[in-house]
């Protein structure tokens, strides 16, 4: 494997005595060169849209901190727009969408082959990123798990116990059901194409994978990531992808040999001395620092910054925060977590 990028390294399987380390939304608000460009661009979607300035905020932490990989710029909500739901973000509160909670919101969908047309500046943004990037950083690509895309298309926005989309689970499971399937589906071309202009790995993003319990998150979160990651790597094989089934806790067990995902990303409420012997067993981890050290920085950061490397250091490892970073990290705290890492 020598020679092969060192994110790449890690996703075959093999142990690094430095982890490969890149972060959450490290593009993003908490970088005066991120704020710029996106007052630049207008707001944030026109950015998503945009494929010259998406690259260009994608390789700003690239170039600041020298990072193993850069992940493309966009949203995991640009699908359901392909797909025809409406999307805006309302500064300070976070995005809505039109809400789908009938069989008449549902019919007004396109279908999955249709995303194309709207998606195609994504593609554009990774074909130039896989140019520009440096030769030893890895390009992600990525996508929202259907049961995450499908909590913010039945509610309309954000909700904090994903209440909209368990009631329409329970009351009309086959129109739930029908729209996971489209969601799958769309998933499945958006990242296909991703990986066809370049992106080398590819990441589904489960964020509220958390709220299902027991059989439900079986069906729900991890079926369709077998399905996606079956269908891709049946497209293009060996391609490497992460899962990141966020707050899964017990159900993080066996979620790689269940779904076929190169490697398990952690939320921060993991603890890692539990997961390298439960969940590294089986393949590469990915995580797992709390964001809150990206404002707090210190001998705390250093510290669990410290244990999460040595709790890891048998096994193949990715270091990551648990989460996304957030606006109010101080970028200062980001480049002691990285010498902490490569410098012991
Ligand atoms: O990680 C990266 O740097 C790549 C880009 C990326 C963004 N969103 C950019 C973004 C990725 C991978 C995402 C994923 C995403 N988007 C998720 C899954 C991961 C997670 O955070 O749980 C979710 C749930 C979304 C939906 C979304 N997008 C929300 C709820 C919000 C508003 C909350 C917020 O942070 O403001 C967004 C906006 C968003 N997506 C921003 C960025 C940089 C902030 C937009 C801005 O500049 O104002």
């Amino acid at each position: 494997m020598a020679g092969q990028k060192k994110l790449l390294r890690a996703l075959a399987g093999e142990k690094q005595d430095v982890p490969p380390i890149w972060m959450m939304r490290q593009a993003g608000r908490y970088l005066p060169e991120y704020r710029a460009t996106r007052a630049e661009a207008g707001d944030f979607l026109s950015l998503c849209y945009n494929s010259d300035l998406a690259a260009e905020v994608t390789l700003q932490p690239i170039r600041r901190y020298g990072f193993d990989a850069a992940i493309l710029f966009a949203d995991i909500l640009l699908v359901p727009q392909a797909l025809g739901a409406d999307l805006w973000f309302v500064t300070g509160e976070g995005p809505r969408l039109s809400t789908i909670t009938t069989e008449s919101d549902f019919a007004k969908l396109g279908p999955a082959s249709d995303i194309h047309e709207t998606l195609n500046p994504i593609y554009e943004t990774v074909r130039i990123l896989s140019r520009e990037l440096p030769a030893e950083t890895t390009l992600i690509g990525f996508a929202g798990a259907p049961w995450t895309v499908a909590t913010y298309m039945i509610a309309g926005r954000g909700t904090p116990d994903q209440g909209p989309a368990h009631a329409l689970r329970e009351e009309n499971t086959a129109l739930f059901e029908a729209l996971l399937a489209r969601i799958t589906e769309a998933t499945i071309d958006y990242l296909s194409k991703q990986i066809e202009a370049g992106a080398e790995v590819v990441k589904i993003f489960d964020s509220w994978a958390g709220s299902l319990k027991g059989e439900a998150f079986q069906k729900y979160a991890l079926e369709p990531c077998r399905q996606i990651t079956q269908a891709l790597k049946e497209r293009h094989p060996g391609i490497p992808v992460i899962g990141f089934p966020r707050e899964a806790g017990e159900n993080y067990v066996g979620f790689a040999k269940a779904t076929g995902v190169d490697c398990v990303a952690l939320d921060n409420s993991v603890d890692p001395e539990w997961a390298a012997a439960n969940v590294q067993v089986d393949g590469c981890v990915q995580g797992n620092l709390a964001s809150r050290h990206m404002v707090t920085g210190g001998q705390d950061l250093v510290d669990d910054t410290r244990r999460i490397v040595e709790a890891f250091r048998n096994g193949p490892h990715i270091f990551n925060l648990g989460h996304g970073i957030t606006p109010d990290a101080d970028p200062d705290n980001v480049q002691l977590m990285i010498d902490t890492v490569r410098g012991g």
